[in-house]
């Protein structure tokens, strides 16, 4: 069972005690001689100790074993990720996958990982990498945890059931899961499950800045959830902790559960969103309104207003534009655009674009309406209609360059060679000259 509480601001400071140890966390002071219960104390450092107050964010952790005490890191050989960005050639062509399989082979979330794009360095902490995620298996006495950065998972198919350090979090399709640097968790399965990763090295994703929208609107703080404390005590002979490095994996064996903290407090958390709670803003007037009026998340370069990574989301909504071309408008961009279907149909490419599959359209590569969509939209009646009904697209978007991994570009066999031809139909409107 999830038990969850509201995590009302992102830099707010929450404490959490599981309900069977009342009185688990240290009074007045962070590390006690003799914690309560005999716990020990451990701090997660989530920013740099002298990061400025606003962006800064730690959690202690109080625990029945400090993480410390596992045996040696070794190789982990059943991974798909990777950030080695020059196994392929690049290809600035629009690029579309049919939706990935489920494996026919028995494999856990962790090994279900492979890494279809990205750039950037997890050593020189700036980047990104876009994984898919399949699986079909529990993971079973085995943890994971991410030193490169943080996840933001995004279920296409399946529930996971997913247990932190901090609590546990169900996170059912149309939800999404941030799992910060740092942070052990392991995913347990309803049914084979599928879905796509976003991981940032350099910063944690914040919630974008509203400015004339004003105090509210599309991802509000209240919205977001984060796991109560739950411990487990847990002997186990080999347990194992998988960790990302420097972008290579590698385990750990040790002797308990590594979900052995009773109590915690800090504003340093994973969280979970419902898709379904995004208060959409969208033009009443006239036009169509860039995608960026859709991010839920946004993970900012040091370049002022420029994104890492943002994640945009295209939700159910009302599209009521005059004398407007309504769907998305031809395109070209200079940030990398990276699209997934979590289920239903992309309004500007019904049924050539599928729930599971991807596209990526790179750095000022055109993209924008299929011939079908442009032809209707040009012609149809404007009257208020609803748009996105049962429908959810979503956008890793990034100021990086991406590369496609060999994974992306051949393993999973996925690519479809005839995506060019959905714009090849776009026809010459033009009336000619005034005589
Ligand atoms: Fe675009």
């Amino acid at each position: 069972m999830e038990n969850l509480k509201y995590l009302s601001g992102f830099n707010s400071e929450f404490s959490s005690e599981d309900p069977r140890c009342p009185e688990s966390l240290p009074k007045g002071q962070n590390s006690p001689q003799v914690c309560p219960y005999g716990l020990y104390a451990e701090q997660l450092s989530g920013s740099a100790f002298t990061a400025p107050r606003s962006e800064n964010k730690r959690t202690w952790l109080y625990r029945i074993r400090p993480s410390v005490k596992h045996r040696p890191f070794e190789k982990f050989f059943n991974s798909g990720v990777v950030s080695n960005w020059d196994e392929e050639d690049p290809d600035p062509n629009q690029l579309k996958w049919k939706p990935f399989d489920i494996p026919k082979v028995k494999t856990d979330f962790v090994e279900g990982i492979n890494t279809i794009c990205g750039a950037g360095d997890p050593k020189l902490k700036h980047g990104l990498a876009i994984h898919v995620y399949s699986c079909n298996t529990d993971m079973l006495n085995r943890a994971f945890s991410n030193s490169d950065g943080d996840f933001l998972i995004v279920p296409q198919k399946g529930t996971l059931s997913i247990k932190t350090e901090f609590g546990k979090m169900t996170v059912k399709p149309n939800e999404i899961a941030v799992i910060q640097q740092g942070m052990r968790f392991t995913v347990d399965l309803a049914e084979p499950s599928m879905g796509y990763i976003l991981e940032v090295f350099g910063q944690h994703f914040t919630l974008p800045d509203l400015g004339p929208i004003g105090a509210n609107g599309l991802a509000n703080p209240r919205d977001f959830l984060t796991p109560v404390a739950c411990y487990e005590d847990s002997d186990v002979k080999n347990y194992e902790v998988v960790v990302k490095y420097q972008g290579r994996m590698f385990v750990c064996r040790m002797d308990h559960s590594p979900f052995d903290v009773v109590a915690w407090h800090g504003n340093y958390v994973p969280y979970k969103y419902d898709l379904g709670k995004f208060m959409v803003i969208n033009s009443v007037s006239f036009d169509h309104c860039d995608p960026s009026i859709f991010t839920v998340l946004t993970c900012q370069s040091e370049k002022k207003g420029t994104a890492i990574a943002d994640f945009v989301i295209f939700p159910p909504r009302w599209s009521v534009q005059e004398h407007t071309f309504r769907p998305p408008y031809y395109h070209r961009n200079c940030m990398s655009e990276f699209m997934g279907l979590i289920l239903g149909e992309y309004e500007a490419k019904k049924g050539a674009f599928q729930p599971g599959g991807a596209t990526l359209h790179s750095i000022m590569t055109p993209h924008g309406p299929d011939f079908n969509c442009f032809e209707g939209a040009s012609k149809e009646a404007l009257k208020p209609c609803r748009v996105a009904d049962n429908t959810q697209a979503f956008m890793f978007e990034s100021c990086l360059g991406l590369a496609v991994t060999k994974w992306g570009a051949k393993t999973c066999e996925k690519l479809d060679a005839d995506y060019f031809k959905v714009w090849q139909g776009l026809q010459k409107h033009f009336t000619g000259p005034k005589m």
